[in-house]
Formats: C-alpha cells, sequence, structure tokens
C-alpha cells in the first residue's frame, strides 16, 4: 500500500465512488475528514420523462460520466492519481447495473495504481456525511438515514458496523416524497417539489395517517400514508373525483409532508427512549435537504441536549465525500477489500439483539 509521503494519518488521501442510483459522483477525502474536492454529475433530466429512474438509462450514464467525473474531483483536489492511498466505492446497496460501473471501475483503478480497494456500504456512508469537515463526534449516537431508498434509524457505535434499530417495511420516506410528487403532477425528484408545494398549503388541511407498528417498534411504514394521498388527491373508486386546484394541491403537500416528518419524529423519540446512553444524532439521505425536516430534527435535539450532525445540503443527497468518508474510517481500522469485491442490490445491516 501506498503511504502518505509525511507518515501522518490525516495526509492519507481516499477517492470515493458513488454510483448507486441516478448520480455519478467522486470526491476526495483526506485522513482528517476534510473534503478535497467533491463532484457529483446528476442524470434527472434523462429520468425526469419517465418520472423515477430507469436502471438501464442509470448505467449507460453512469458508464459515460464516470471517468470525467473521477478526473476532475483528483484535478480539483489539487493531486494526481498517484497521490491516492485508497479508492473506496459504494458497491452496496443500489441498482446492480449502475453498482457494478462503480464497482468495477474502481476495480480498475485500485489494481492499476497498486492501492487498497475499500467497498463502502452506501447507507452506512449517509451517516458519515455529518462527520466530514467537523468535530469528532461522542459514541454511541443515533444515526437516521431518510433517502429514497431508506428510512432507518441505527445505534451507531462506529460509522463502520452501525446496529439497525428499524426500518421501513414497505416504502422508503423519499420513495413516499417522489411518489406523492407524481400524484400532484410535479417533476422528478419529487421531494424538493413537495417541499416547494407545501410552503404554500395548511399541513393541518388534510388528517393523513401516520403508521404506528406497535408501541416499542422503530419501524417505519409510509405506503399507508401514500394511498390516503392518491384518495384524496385522485378521489375514492366510485365517487365523483375532487377539483385539484392550486389550494388542494398546496394543503395536500403539507398535510403528506407534516404526516411523513412526525412519523419520523415519533420513531427517533422511541429511539431516544431506548437509548438514553447517547448524546448525539447522525443524519443523513437526500430528504434531511428538507427545511422542515431539519427544523423538527433540531427542535427535537435541542430539547434533548443532542448533539445533531445535520449535513449541508449538497452532502444529504447522493455524493462521493461521504462514501471517501466512510472508506477514510475502514481504511484506519485495516479494512479493505479483494478485487473479487462484489455489487449487492441490499444493504447487510447487524440488527440489535432483542
Ligand atoms: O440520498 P438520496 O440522494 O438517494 C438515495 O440514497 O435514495 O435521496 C434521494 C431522495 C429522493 O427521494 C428525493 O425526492 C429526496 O431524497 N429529497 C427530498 C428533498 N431533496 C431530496 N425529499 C424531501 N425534501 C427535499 N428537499
Ligand atoms: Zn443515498
Amino acid at each position: 500500500m501506498n503511504m502518505p509521503s509525511s507518515g501522518d494519518p490525516t495526509n492519507t488521501l481516499v477517492l470515493g465512488i458513488e454510483t448507486s442510483c441516478d448520480e455519478t459522483a467522486a470526491a476526495v477525502v483526506d485522513g482528517g475528514g476534510r473534503v478535497r474536492s467533491s463532484v457529483v454529475a446528476t442524470q434527472h433530466e434523462l429520468h425526469a420523462e419517465y418520472g423515477g429512474v430507469v436502471p438501464e438509462i442509470a448505467s449507460r450514464a453512469h458508464l459515460e460520466h464516470l471517468l470525467p467525473v473521477i478526473r476532475r474531483a483528483v484535478r480539483e483536489a489539487g493531486v494526481t492519481l498517484s497521490d491516492l492511498d485508497a479508492i473506496a466505492v459504494g458497491h452496496r446497496p443500489g441498482l446492480i447495473g449502475a453498482l457494478l460501473v462503480g464497482t468495477s471501475g474502481a476495480k480498475g483503478l485500485a489494481l492499476a495504481l497498486d492501492i487498497p480497494l475499500v467497498g463502502v456500504d452506501h447507507v452506512h456512508a449517509h451517516l458519515v456525511a455529518g462527520l466530514l469537515e467537523s468535530s469528532p463526534l461522542e459514541f454511541p449516537c443515533l444515526g437516521l438515514v431518510v433517502s429514497g431508498g431508506h428510512s432507518s434509524l441505527y445505534l451507531v457505535h462506529d460509522p463502520i458496523s452501525p446496529i439497525l434499530l428499524g426500518r421501513t417495511i414497505d416504502d422508503a420516506i423519499g420513495e413516499a416524497f417522489d411518489k406523492v410528487a407524481a400524484m400532484l403532477g410535479l417533476g422528478h425528484p419529487g421531494g424538493p417539489e413537495v417541499e416547494r408545494l407545501a410552503a404554500s398549503g395548511d399541513e393541518n388541511a388534510f388528517d393523513f395517517p401516520v403508521a404506528n407498528l406497535g408501541r416499542d417498534r422503530i419501524d417505519f411504514s409510509f405506503s399507508g400514508l401514500k394511498t390516503a394521498v392518491l384518495y384524496a388527491t385522485k378521489g375514492h373508486p366510485g365517487r365523483t373525483p375532487p377539483t385539484l386546484d392550486e389550494r388542494r394541491r398546496a394543503d395536500l403537500a403539507a398535510s403528506f409532508q407534516s404526516a411523513a416528518i412526525k412519523a419520523v419524529r415519533r420513531n427517533l423519540r422511541r429511539a431516544f427512549d431506548q437509548h438514553p446512553e447517547v448524546s448525539g444524532l447522525l443524519v443523513g439521505g437526500g430528504v434531511s435537504a428538507n427545511q422542515a425536516v431539519r427544523a423538527m430534527l433540531q427542535t427535537e435535539a435541542a430539547a434533548r441536549s443532542i448533539d445533531l450532525r445535520l449535513p449541508p445540503l449538497e452532502w444529504c443527497v447522493d455524493n462521493g465525500a461521504m462514501i471517501a468518508g466512510l472508506g477514510v474510517r475502514r481504511l484506519a481500522a485495516g479494512e479493505t477489500d479483494g478485487l473479487d469485491l462484489a455489487p449487492a442490490a441490499t444493504s447487510r445491516s447487524s440488527i440489535l439483539p432483542s
């Protein structure tokens, strides 16, 4: 393995590669958690006309973007490929064809440069976004990932291996935002559009359900909420559909957003009640870019004197810096992977024994 020339571990440079869904991203992060560069090429416009991510189109776009994005990330970090100490890649979970592009590219680079390859779990990497460029956080803490594919709460002793406390049993919260956006005739990705429309609506106009899966359970469910919004938008089968004017659309967006946030708040409170030993909260995932979500988290954290780590907006959504950030931690722990590292569609999380 290349060792950083000064021997100082904070000078270690890790390139992070992210291709799990519809962003091709690369970033260089150093051993001290400083982000030297972060480049993201989104494919939103390619998928917009389909109202969601089309896996085959995503894979082809990753193929086109990957090398230019990596070259730019290395250039903007002010280094060359030969200065890198390791290649980290998000190899699970995600769209398998998309992951194959990033994983193959990462293996090729690691082999050619003769440096270690570090496979990173994309969902766990979202938790590390809040630790980039910031002071150390005391562990254990709670971790919350709210994204297009995941709604999960973790107990985090070490971001390398967070313990899953609860997750969605059906749709992810971001998926619900995207589906509701489609119902309301908004563009893709739907989360930011719903947030914009919700700003002019009344969150109390509709009393949408907040799933409760059991008094002590901290799992999520968003499919009932999604169906309730569908009926309020399109009408119940056999009945005259309501008129979907601007006012009603805004009220639907605001009431949906409020119910979705209440679901997150309830499970977060349960997790804090069940784990009084934690004093911090790591948050990540695209939905944590939502201002109403951020305001709720700030209120909850302040009420419990919790050290809240909310990433800046650009690191809430998919990016390479979080992949490199977790890669730095795995590398420092001596964890690297062989060239047989396999992409996988699902996450692998350990679950707290009950
Ligand atoms: O973390 P991310 O970029 O990709 C996944 O790992 O899934 O999250 C994307 C999700 C999409 O569902 C998108 O609609 C949602 O995050 N999102 C938002 C906002 N910005 C992105 N949802 C609500 N409000 C936002 N401002
Ligand atoms: Zn993500």
